[in-house]
This record gives C-alpha cells, structure tokens and sequence, in this order.
C-alpha cells in the first residue's frame, strides 16, 4: 500500500498538480512535474491537472500574453499525451472554488509559516515590501488547490516539497481547530532522475522560466536545431564523465546532464552510467543533444499544432471545468459547514 493510502484510509486516492502559465513551459517543468503526470494517468488512479492561472498573477502579467501562455500550456499537456477524457484537465480560475476555499486557508494558515517559505523569499527579493499579497499568500491558494479536490498524492519537482508540507500542516490545523478529519494528509510524490533540473549555465541554479538567460534552459517550444545548440554550449568542466554514480557528486554540470540523460531515456542514473561512463563530453553531448531531440521536437511540434485551433483548447477546458467543480463544490461546502457560514 502507498504511503498516501496508509495514512489517508478514509479518503479515494486521488492525483493533483499544476503548472503556472507564466511563460513558456522548460523541460525542467516537462521532466519534474509533466511527464510524470502522464505516467500517473494510466494507474488506476483519478488524474486531475491544473492550469494556474491565478496563481501566475501573483506576479505581473501582461492580459494577452496570460492567455496565449494559458492555452500554450494547455497545448503543452495534450501535446505530451496527457488524455483529456482520462484525465481533467482545467484552468483554475473557471472553479471559482478555489478561491473561496484558499480565502478560508489564509485564516488558518499563520504568519510564521508563510514567512519560512523559502520560494517567497527567492522571488520576493531584497524588495519584500513591494511583492504583491497574493505572492506572500500563495502556498495557501495552493493547499486549497489540492485540498478542495481531498487530494492525496501530489506529483512534484523538488522546489516545490514546501509547499505541499505546507499544505498537509493547513490540513492538520483545520482538522485539528474544528474537530474533524475532514482534508486527507497529501503526499508530495518526488520521484525519478529529473526532480531538480538544472540551469545549463550554472550547476547551482534551477532550470527556470524566469531565467534572464534563453541559454539557461531548453523550452518545450524550442526546435531542434535550438535544443542541439543549448547542449552543445552547455557548461561542463574538462574531465570525462565518471564511470561510478559518486564521481557526480561534486561535479553539478555532469550530474545534471546524466540526470537529464536518464529522465528522457527512462533509465535509472546507475544504468546511464553503465553506459556512458568514461566518454568525454565531446561524445555524450551529442549522444544527448539527438535523444532531446527524438523525445522533445515531436512534442513541439503537436503542440504548434494544438496552438492552430485555441477553440478547441478552450473547450477542453472548459469541459474540465466543470468536471473538476462537480467534485470540487460538495467540498467546499461541507467546508463552510463546518466552519459556521449560514446557507452553506
Ligand atoms: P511551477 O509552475 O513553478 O512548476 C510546475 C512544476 O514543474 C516543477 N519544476 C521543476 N522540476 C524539476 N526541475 C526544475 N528545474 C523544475 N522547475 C519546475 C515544479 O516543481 C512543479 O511541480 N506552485 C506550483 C504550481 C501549483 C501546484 C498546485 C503544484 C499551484 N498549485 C497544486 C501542485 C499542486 C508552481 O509554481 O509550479
């Protein structure tokens, strides 16, 4: 039995994630979190992934550039296989619910907790004062995310393992404040070779969107020729790769093009190695740059495709909009019964 099932009994298994529309999607996304919704598609288990459209505008965002990034996302995901009939699929700001539940949250979430959010801090800056409120409240309208839904599993990069304990103490103060079991305690699920892809610049920073650097990350819209150009130029340093996993350790730049390596191939790190250790970088990079580009430029092409008829994507959503809200209104108002709200 999963760990989510030994320590939610009471509740459905159920998948919840999301992605931000707020700029192109990074393979760092595609690897971390994307492919491996895919993978959770086909278990059995109900899939529920989300556009998070509010949650991009905690930081500013140009009207028309949301809503071509929210359908570009939207595009990302079918293009990459994710089922619109096996899985829902949605925006979160068409289930208004999800800011009605994180309203509640923000009431039970503390000060102190949001103040160790160590995402608000990187993105807020040195200039805190003028970061907006939503982005200081925004892991709550992330726990509201996955709590509307009971969620119990939740698959994600690394960055975003605080967010999701964050969630499971709101859980637990809720349940705890108004005497009940009501929210589930949501597993993160991190897992695989890519849970940490890093910048290709810099072995100490994360591959991001809001990297000033194009050169930095590969973009799933990127085409082949870009995607050989960017690994090619990736830094690395002289020696040839290790033949054992722990000649990685201190060598960040290797580490994360192996890692990338096995996440694309869909091997363990230990069998890559088996196979490329001892190559110079002169040999494995091209080895890599043809494998992004057999795994990815279909992708980016599907997705052009998917860009050519937005109605239909709209209506994808659409349609995953009120799936998603049949499950996701009895929550919320059971939640405001509990809590006191008259008329719930
Ligand atoms: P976001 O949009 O920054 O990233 C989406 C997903 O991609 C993962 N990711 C990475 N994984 C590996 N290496 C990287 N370099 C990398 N960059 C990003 C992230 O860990 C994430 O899984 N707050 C979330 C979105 C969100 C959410 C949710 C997620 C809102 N509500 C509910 C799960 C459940 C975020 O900003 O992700």
């Amino acid at each position: 039995m999963s760990e989510a099932a030994q320590n939610n009994p009471a509740f459905t298994p159920r998948v919840f994630s999301g992605i931000q529309p707020s700029g192109g999607l990074t393979l760092g996304n595609y690897l971390g979190a994307m492919k491996r919704f895919l993978d959770m598609q086909g278990s059995g288990i109900e899939t529920i992934y989300c556009v998070v459209d509010m949650h991009a505008i905690t930081v500013w965002q140009d009207p028309e550039a949301l809503r071509k990034q929210t359908r570009e996302l939207t595009a990302g995901y079918l293009a990459a296989g994710l089922d619109p009939t096996k899985s829902i699929l949605f925006n979160q700001s068409q289930v208004p619910e999800h800011a009605q539940l994180a309203w509640i949250f923000n009431c039970v979430a503390r000060l102190g907790w949001m103040n160790r959010m160590t995402q608000f801090k990187d993105k807020a800056g040195k200039n805190a004062e003028k970061a907006s409120l939503g982005l200081y409240a925004y892991p709550a309208l992330m726990a509201a995310d996955i709590l509307l839904y009971h969620a119990t599993q939740v698959p994600v990069g690394e960055d975003q393992k605080q967010h999701v304990e964050l969630t499971r103490d709101i859980a637990a103060k809720f349940n705890h404040d108004y005497g009940t079991e009501f929210f589930p305690m949501t597993e993160p699920v991190i897992e695989g070779a890519a849970t940490r892809v890093m910048s290709l610049r810099d072995g100490s920073k994360k591959m991001s969107k809001s990297d000033p650097s194009d050169a930095s990350r590969i973009n799933m819209t990127d085409d082949a020729d870009a995607i050989a150009k960017k690994i090619r130029k990736a830094k690395t340093d002289p020696e040839p790769l290790p033949s054992e996993p722990a000649g990685l350790a201190e060598r960040p730049e290797a580490r994360n093009l192996v890692n990338i390596y096995a996440a694309l191939s869909e091997q363990s790190v230990d069998a890559v190695m088996a196979d490329v250790g001892g190559k110079a970088f002169s040999e494995f990079k091209p080895m890599l740059a043809d494998l992004a580009v057999a795994k990815l430029a279909p992708i980016s092409t599907e997705m052009a495709r998917y860009m050519e008829d937005p109605a239909e994507i709209d209506r994808i959503l659409a349609d995953g909009a009120s799936r998603a809200r049949k499950i996701a209104a009895p929550i919320l108002k059971k939640t405001y019964e509990i809590v006191g709200m008259v008329g719930a």
